[in-house]
């Protein structure tokens, strides 16, 4: 009789793990059917479990999907050609973008034009003639100046003389938006008037760190009354997310880029629930295409493994989380076309058009249930003090 072991039958052993068993690409092959066929490893892999998440945890039963947007894609045409047709399916619920984004959004919303020009040029020559690089993106010096101008000629106006959040400020914007794009018969063109036309909230996170701050900021000086409500934004987006916990809904964050925008989509969490004293456990599901990497400390590169320590992501659904490291102008246009596709179009929730209540419901909890010295956390592992910094 022989010694030797017998190998583990490949049945048992790789029983949770499918044969890596590619299809060659057709000619008609759609992006939907390549996501699932071609993209087997690797981060092409971390793409088809993306676009499975969205579309089979996040997406159904009318999950609550924030997404939050940094880097320069609008200037990349991602608004046009993702975003826009992700909220009119009511595939995002809310937004956290950068004020960059929302801004470069506006000149497709104005109809100007942006060009693909290539990294190469030379800058010196550029500026001479006016004109202005994202990395292969061009566009003419004027697109800025008009687009200024547009938003110094709206926030002039009497809606605007008052303090705001910055969801409800994004959302008179898209409306003047939207009727700009009536009349230059263009539609579908701008994020934030497709946002108005949804319902959607959008928020940023530093509001003063745009083009759009820097003109409200030059206006302040001609004593207009806008100012930004930080505190209203802050308690707004955790109030949208206990509004979906507290209703029986899941929560996701879908996040292109990192950056501010990321932290201040999943700190409503701690907010809930290290702050205002909440019981809750952590959005349901993290969804992040970056090419920040982990091992630096910073918040773009922050794993959702490191997320569930903070409170920000439920530690039972970490397993579903999803990184995926690509530039987000090849993983939108792929992540997009595979729901378009592979889910059906929801109805939208038009947030916008409850915030108060939405805002309501989380304070009077929070005053049920929130203290001013430390706060006894769900995690059950704080005391409470009041003399924290005294004791020697
Ligand atoms: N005119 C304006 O209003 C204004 C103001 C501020 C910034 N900007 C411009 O906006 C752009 C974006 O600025 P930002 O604040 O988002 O910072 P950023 O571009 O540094 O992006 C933040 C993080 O997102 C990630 N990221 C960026 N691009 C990505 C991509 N294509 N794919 C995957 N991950 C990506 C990176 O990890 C990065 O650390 C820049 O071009 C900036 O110059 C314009």
């Amino acid at each position: 009789m022989s010694n030797k072991k017998k190998p583990a039958k490949s049945s048992k052993k790789f029983a949770a793990y499918p044969r890596l068993n590619p299809l060659g690409v057709g000619r008609n092959i759609s992006a939907a059917d390549l996501v699932d066929s071609a993209l087997l490893a690797y981060n092409g892999g971390r793409l088809r479990e993306a676009a499975h998440l969205l579309t089979r945890k996040m997406l159904p039963k009318n999950g609550f999907i924030g997404m939050s947007l940094t880097g320069a894609l609008t200037p990349a045409g991602l608004g046009k050609s993702c975003i826009i047709p992700l909220m009119k399916a009511g595939f995002v619920d809310w937004v956290v973008s950068t004020g960059a984004n929302l801004y470069h959004d506006l000149h497709f919303g104005l109809d100007m034009a942006l060009h693909q020009g290539s990294p190469f040029l030379d800058d010196v020559m550029l500026h001479r003639d006016g004109v202005i690089r994202i990395y292969d993106v061009l566009f003419d010096y004027n697109v800025l100046l008009d687009t200024d101008a547009f938003v110094r000629e709206v926030i002039a106006g009497p809606e605007f003389q008052k303090t705001m959040g910055t969801d409800e400020f994004h959302f008179l914007l898209g409306k003047y938006v939207a009727a700009r794009q009536r009349k230059l018969r263009i539609k579908d063109s701008s994020v934030l008037a497709t946002a108005f036309e949804c319902g959607i909230p959008i928020f940023t996170s530093s509001p003063g760190d745009s083009s759009i701050g820097m003109n409200v900021a030059a206006m302040a000086m001609r004593d207009s009354k806008l100012q930004f409500d930080i505190n209203r934004d802050v308690n707004q987006t955790a109030a949208i997310v206990y509004h979906a916990k507290s209703g029986g809904h899941t929560s996701s964050v879908l996040i292109f880029g990192g950056g501010s925008p990321k932290n201040f989509m999943l700190q409503t969490e701690p907010q809930i629930q290290e702050v205002m004293g909440i019981q809750e456990r952590g959005h349901d599901y993290f969804l992040q295409c970056t090419d920040a990497r982990p091992d630096t400390g910073g918040l773009s590169g922050a794993t959702p493994a490191e997320a569930v320590s903070w409170g920000k992501v439920d530690p039972d659904t970490l397993p579903d989380c999803v990184v995926c490291y690509a530039d987000s102008t090849i993983a939108m246009p792929l992540l997009s076309a595979y729901c378009l596709s592979r889910h059906r179009p929801r109805n939208y929730k038009r947030l916008v058009d409850h915030r108060d209540q939405i805002l309501e419901r989380v304070k009077s909890k929070y005053l049920k249930t929130g203290t001013v010295t430390k706060i006894l956390t769900s995690r059950k592992v704080a005391k409470r003090a009041s003399t924290v910094g005294l004791k020697k």
